[in-house]
C-alpha cells in the first residue's frame, strides 16, 4: 500500500465534528513501518491536535523517532500542506532527505521536500550559548 493509501484510509478514523475537515497522515521510517494519525478535535477548541501530530506520536510511542517519507491528505480543493507548528514538528522528526506527499481526496497530489517546509526553521543549533 502507498502511504498515500494509508493516510486516506486511516483519514476516514478522524474525529472532526467542528470542522468537518478530517486529515489523515502517515509516516514512513527507514525501517519500512509506517505510523498513521488523524486530527482529534475537541470542543475546547484550542485543544485540538493534527493529523500530523498523531502520527509523530504514534512513531515516538513504537520507538522510532525518524521518518523518511510522510504523506497528508483531506478534502481539500488543493493538496493539503501541514500547519505552521506540523513544520516545525515534522522537522524534528524527519531525515535529511525526507519528502512529503500532499494530497487531496480526489487524487491531485504535490511532493516536496520536509527540509523546505520551514525556512528558517528554530532548531538546536540556536541553543548552543545555554
Ligand atoms: N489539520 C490537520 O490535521 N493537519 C493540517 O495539516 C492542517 C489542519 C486539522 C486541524 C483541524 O482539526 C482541522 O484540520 C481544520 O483546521
Amino acid at each position: 500500500m502507498s502511504l498515500i493509501d494509508a493516510a486516506r484510509n486511516v483519514r476516514e478514523n478522524a474525529y472532526a465534528p467542528y470542522s468537518n475537515f478530517k486529515v489523515g497522515a502517515a509516516l514512513k521510517t527507514a525501517s519500512g513501518k509506517v505510523f498513521v494519525g488523524v486530527n482529534v478535535e475537541n470542543v475546547a477548541y484550542p485543544e485540538g491536535t493534527c493529523a500530523e501530530a498523531g502520527a509523530i506520536a504514534a512513531m515516538i510511542a513504537a520507538g522510532e523517532t525518524e521518518f523518511v517519507e510522510a504523506a497528508v491528505i483531506a478534502d481539500s480543493p488543493k493538496p493539503v500542506p501541514p500547519c505552521g507548528g506540523c513544520r516545525q514538528k515534522l522537522t524534528e522528526f524527519a531525515s535529511q532527505s525526507a519528502r512529503l506527499t500532499m494530497a487531496t481526496t480526489a487524487g491531485t497530489t504535490q511532493e516536496m521536500a520536509v527540509s523546505d517546509l520551514l525556512p528558517g526553521a528554530f532548531d538546536a543549533g540556536y541553543m548552543e550559548n545555554t
